[in-house]
C-alpha cells in the first residue's frame, strides 16, 4: 500500500487537534489495557511531534507530569509536559529530571521510537530492536514497581525475543497491532504491565 498522508486517521487527528495520527494507537492500547491514571508520572521516548504527550498529559491531569525526549523538536506545549530535544542513545535522562526537580519514579514508560527506514527489512528490524531494548533498559531504570511499559517494535524474529524480555520483567505482557497501523507498516506494540522491580 502506498503512503496516504491524508487517510482517515490523519484527518481525524487534524480535526481533533492531535499532533499526529499515532494518538489512536496509544488510545487503542490504553482502552484495552488501562495504562494511565490521574496523577501519573509518564515518560515518553520518541515523543515528537507530540500526540502521545497530548494523550498522556490529559490522562495524568494537573497532578501528573509527562516527560518526553526526541531527536526532533516537540510541537506540543502543555503545563504538565517537559521535553528535551536529544538522542536517547547518548543523553542521560536524569539531567532532564534534575532540571525540573523531579526525583520520583515513573508510573508509565512508553516508546513509539522508530528508526529512519532504509528499505532493508533486516537492517530496519535490527535498528528497531536496538531502540526497543534501549527503551526497556530505560523503563527498568526509571519505572516504579508495578508500573507499566508500552513499546513499538518492527515485527520479525527479534520482536518475539523482545516480547520474551518484557515478559520476564512484567507480571503481564501483551502484543497488539493497532487498527490505525498502516497496512504497509511492520510495527507492533508490546505492553508490559506490573513491573517486577
Ligand atoms: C513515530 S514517531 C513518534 C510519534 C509520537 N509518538 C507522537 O505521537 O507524536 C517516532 C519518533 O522517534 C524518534 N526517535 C528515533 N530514534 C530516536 C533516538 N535515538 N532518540 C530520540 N528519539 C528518537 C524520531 O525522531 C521520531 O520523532
Amino acid at each position: 500500500m502506498s503512503y496516504k498522508p491524508n487517510d482517515y486517521y490523519a484527518r481525524k487527528a487534524k480535526q481533533e487537534n492531535f499532533a499526529a495520527r499515532s494518538i489512536y494507537k496509544l488510545e487503542e492500547i490504553d482502552l484495552k489495557h488501562k495504562l494511565f491514571r490521574q496523577g501519573d508520572n509518564v515518560l515518553d521516548l520518541g515523543a515528537s511531534p507530540g500526540s502521545w504527550l497530548q494523550y498522556a498529559s490529559k490522562k495524568a491531569g494537573e497532578k501528573g507530569k509527562v516527560f518526553g525526549i526526541d531527536l526532533k523538536p516537540v510541537e506540543v506545549k502543555l503545563p504538565n509536559v517537559f521535553t528535551v530535544q536529544d538522542n536517547i542513545e547518548t543523553f542521560d535522562l536524569q539531567t532532564l529530571f534534575d532540571r525540573y526537580g523531579f526525583n520520583d519514579k515513573f508510573d508509565v514508560v512508553m516508546s513509539d521510537m522508530a528508526p529512519n527506514t532504509t528499505g532493508s527489512r533486516f537492517t530496519d528490524q535490527a535498528r528497531s530492536f536496538d531502540l526497543s531494548m534501549l527503551a526497556l533498559q530505560t523503563a527498568k531504570r526509571f519505572l516504579r514497581p508495578g508500573g507499566h511499559f508500552v513499546c513499538k517494535i518492527f515485527d520479525g524474529e527479534d520482536a518475539m525475543a523482545f516480547r520474551d524480555e518484557v515478559k520476564s520483567c512484567f507480571g503481564e505482557c501483551f502484543v497488539l497491532r493497532p487498527k490505525s497501523t498502516r497496512n504497509s507498516s511492520k510495527e507492533i506494540f508490546v505492553t508490559g504491565k506490573y513491573f517486577k522491580a
